[in-house]
């Protein structure tokens, strides 16, 4: 028994916000934007109506139609984002109710990978297919970032890169021989925890794991709140990233994973018909196709358009290629993703 991918879609919001806008919040240039990451415009969900939950839902209703089902034959919901809704409950749940999925003999399940939680959920919901536990898995990533972005010249290393979007699958068993996931490689090292990251709210409550680098004491009460006034007042609700780190560390990672994959399965990267990376970077996903010698019709890149969408960026990248006409029966597809953690894998799929 094999898992393969039985409909795909995505989400994308309609306001496009180029690299010329950004410059009326804070100091930076389009030129320098292109120059670093290749991203010319990205997409923004409209505020205070769209959610990472409901852009998850917009597509996988898509999926959920591609794969030729009903929402309520989906059996189990995985959910990758980094911006969630609420801080609890996960978004799995909110999709479940968005999708009018009533019956109970479903379970849905959020992750916290960041960038490589798209390949970690294919991950989980492999292990479920092949035990038979499951026959029909939800997987989605959305991200809803521009709400959790530092607009002041003090964010724009980190705010210039990300996007708005979601992606969706539907994952079913096949016995086709040959067919589906052939392996997922998933690796993790917490060494750099913090170096892309948001510390908070937390349950740190201040305190930074006692680096006191993003933290401050406040020893008085037993307990504490996730997020204080002072987090606020000194700016502390933002991403933090040390890029050139997480630049060096991913084009060492993203590599190494995809020949893990081909060579566990007895492959060669001439065997890959189209290598779908996480859009973290184009100078990144530009470094590991020459790395990897792959021509650039077998390469998908739309970051110049979206931004790196976190969790929702294979998806959506994978999901357009395939409307473009470029996933064809039998192709080699490989996904790659490296991101906060630092966590980083990969997947071998026959389509
Ligand atoms: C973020 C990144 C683009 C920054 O590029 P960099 O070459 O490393 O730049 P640095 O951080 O060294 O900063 C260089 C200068 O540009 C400035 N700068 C940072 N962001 C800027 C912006 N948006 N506009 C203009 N200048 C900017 C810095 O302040 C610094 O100025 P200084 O030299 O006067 O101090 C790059 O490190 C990167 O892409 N890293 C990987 C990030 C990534 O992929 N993240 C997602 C992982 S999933």
């Amino acid at each position: 028994m094999q898992t393969k991918i039985a409909g795909i879609g995505h989400y994308l919001p309609n306001r496009i916000i180029k690299n010329q806008d950004l410059t009326s919040y804070m100091d930076t240039t389009h030129e320098w934007i292109v120059e670093r990451t290749g991203i010319e415009e990205r997409r923004y969900a409209e505020k205070h109506k769209e959610t990472s939950a409901t852009m998850g839902t917009a597509a996988a209703k898509i999926a959920i139609e591609r794969a030729g089902i009903s929402p309520e034959d989906i059996d189990f919901i995985i959910f990758a984002t980094l911006s969630p809704d609420y801080y609890f409950p996960g978004c799995g749940v909110l999709l479940q109710r968005e999708l009018g999925i009533t019956k109970t003999e479903i379970g849905a399940l959020d992750i916290r990978n960041q960038c490589s939680g798209f390949v970690y959920g294919l991950s989980i919901a492999d292990q479920f297919i092949k035990s038979g536990m499951y026959k029909n898995i939800l997987l989605v990533g959305a991200e809803m970032h521009s709400m959790g972005l530092d607009f002041s010249d003090e964010g724009r290393a980190v705010t210039v890169i990300f996007g708005d979007g979601a992606g969706a699958v539907v994952l079913q068993p096949t016995e086709e021989k040959d067919k589906g996931i052939l392996i997922t490689c998933l690796h993790s090292d917490g060494t750099h925890a913090e170096e892309l990251a948001m510390i908070s709210p937390g349950s740190h409550g201040g305190y930074h794991l006692g680096t006191e680098k993003f933290g401050f004491p406040d020893p008085d009460i037993p307990g504490g709140v996730f997020v204080t006034k002072k987090m606020m007042d000194e700016n502390m609700l933002a991403p933090n990233m040390t890029g050139q780190l997480v630049f060096k560390t991913a084009v060492v990672k993203f590599p190494e994973v995809i020949r893990e994959a081909l060579t566990k399965v007895g492959l060669t990267s001439d065997d890959i018909d189209l290598f779908v990376p996480h859009q973290a970077n184009l100078r990144i996903s530009q470094f590991v196709q020459r790395v990897m010698k792959l021509p650039d019709e077998k390469v998908v890149n739309n970051i110049q358009k979206y931004g790196n969408t976190t969790a929702a960026s294979i998806p959506i990248a994978l999901s357009e290629a395939w409307e473009q006409g470029r996933v064809q029966d039998g192709d080699l597809i490989c996904l790659a993703a490296f991101g906060s953690g630092f966590t980083w894998g990969s997947a071998l799929i026959r389509w």
